[in-house]
């Protein structure tokens, strides 16, 4: 099973922080028009877009984690307009202004085959003069000699909204080869549950998601390092991307 299938319920206590809200914010409201977040998951992003306002499309080749966006919407009385697809291949007669994708989902395409799909098929959904935003990353050297199994990165003491108390240890083993790096996130509930996830994610590097961005037809290619819009270096680890169409 898809592991967001089966982490769907839990997803929100893994990945709960909101530092990269206000860039989507400010690039939804300057993009003046429809936006689509591929890969929306349980709506982190989506959900907050939707309260302010902005006509927002999400999809997500996960049902289950549409289930709870769509849940946490009804919660919150707001109206989503989601549906489910994969990302190379989805097709709705609508055309976007802004497709964003946050949290590094993109890199779930693991070779170039599927990423040019991908792209080609944003750059099929965007209006002319519109926006992609992909969010990629560079490993740090530390990561990249974890390899040959599974190394413990960390463990994260947390605090759920209902107060209980839980732990996660994220773990990771970079395949060097295949430019994979491959995550396991362990998570314990105070009620003593135990839950396992493992994930993958490719690293593509600068110089080819350019060259991928160009051969799509993408202009004007952008790299920023983090939310800020700053200068990349080459100690920069989360890369925003931003191509126009
Ligand atoms: C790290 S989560 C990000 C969710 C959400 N955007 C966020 O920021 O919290 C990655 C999401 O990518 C989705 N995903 C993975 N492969 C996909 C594909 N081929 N097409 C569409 N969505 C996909 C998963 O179901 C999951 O919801």
């Amino acid at each position: 099973m898809d592991v967001y299938e089966q982490m769907a319920d839990f997803y929100d206590l893994v990945y709960s922080d909101k530092y990269d809200l206000q860039f989507y914010l400010n690039e939804a409201k300057k993009a003046n028009g429809p936006v689509l977040e591929v890969a929306c998951g349980t709506g982190r992003i989506y959900l907050e877009l939707l309260g302010q306002g902005l006509p927002i499309t999400g999809v997500d080749l996960s049902q289950k984690m549409l289930g709870q966006l769509v849940k946490k919407a009804k919660n919150l009385a707001l109206k989503p307009d989601v549906f489910r697809g994969d990302m190379r291949s989805f097709s709705i007669g609508k055309k976007f202004k802004l497709i964003f994708l946050p949290y590094r989902s993109f890199l779930h395409m693991l070779n170039d085959d599927e990423r040019m799909l991908a792209l080609a098929n944003f750059r099929n959904h965007l209006m002319d003069g519109g926006k992609l935003i992909l969010h990629t990353y560079n490993p740090s050297k530390f990561e990249l000699e974890l390899t040959k199994g599974m190394h413990h990165l960390e463990t994260e003491q947390l605090k759920a909204p209902d107060g209980s108390r839980y732990s996660l240890d994220w773990y990771l083993d970079y395949d060097d080869k295949a430019k994979i790096a491959r995550y396991r996130i362990e998570l314990r509930l105070e009620n003593g549950e135990k839950y396992s996830y493992e994930m993958q994610l490719s690293y593509v590097g600068q110089k080819k998601m350019k060259k991928m961005f160009k051969e799509c037809g993408f202009k004007e290619i952008k790299e920023y390092c983090g939310f800020d819009y700053g200068l990349v270096d080459a100690n920069c680890k989360e890369l925003i991307w931003v191509a126009t169409k």
